[in-house]
């Protein structure tokens, strides 16, 4: 197999998961602020989508492309990688119900804030996990730079 130059994929994945903890904050301070009244305001909801949106697709490019490459490399990896896919699963459920409520006029921000306190919390414990459970993994792995958006999601 042809050697890649080194990318830094362990910093790299770090900067994703930062940057999908900053856009779930901004989706809490806005619907926070909006606690006051019955309804989520629209241009509040738009934090919330924005954050969804990236969240899912960080997991979607990591489930097609990032864990298989590396299985391939790596394969003893694989009951990590199974448990990560499962954390998956349930964030994916966690934010269908989630986007369900936000396009529903009926919901407050009250329940809002506690679905996205949910997330936060399941997301928190993946993203620790992965990143302690790949550590090593990242440091090893080769594949080119121009693969980080197709591994890591345009985040
Ligand atoms: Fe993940
Ligand atoms: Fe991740």
């Amino acid at each position: 197999m042809q050697r890649h130059r080194i990318f830094a994929w362990k910093r790299e994945l770090q900067a994703v998961h930062h940057r999908l903890e900053k856009a779930l904050e901004e989706a809490r301070r806005a619907i926070r602020s909006g606690e006051r009244a019955q309804r989520l305001a629209p241009e509040l909801r738009d934090f919330c989508y924005t954050f969804c949106s990236a969240l899912g697709s960080h997991h979607r490019s990591e489930d097609s492309d990032f864990f298989p490459a590396l299985l391939q490399q790596m394969p003893e990896l694989e009951p990590t990688i199974a448990r990560l896919s499962r954390e998956h699963e349930v964030l994916a459920r966690l934010l269908a119900d989630f986007q369900m409520c936000l396009d529903d006029p009926r919901s407050s921000p009250r329940q809002l804030f506690q679905q996205i306190n949910d997330i936060k919390a399941a997301m928190k414990a993946h993203f620790g996990f992965e990143e302690g459970s790949l550590n090593r993994a990242l440091d090893v792995l080769d594949a080119p730079e121009s693969d980080r958006n197709r591994m890591f999601g345009d985040v």
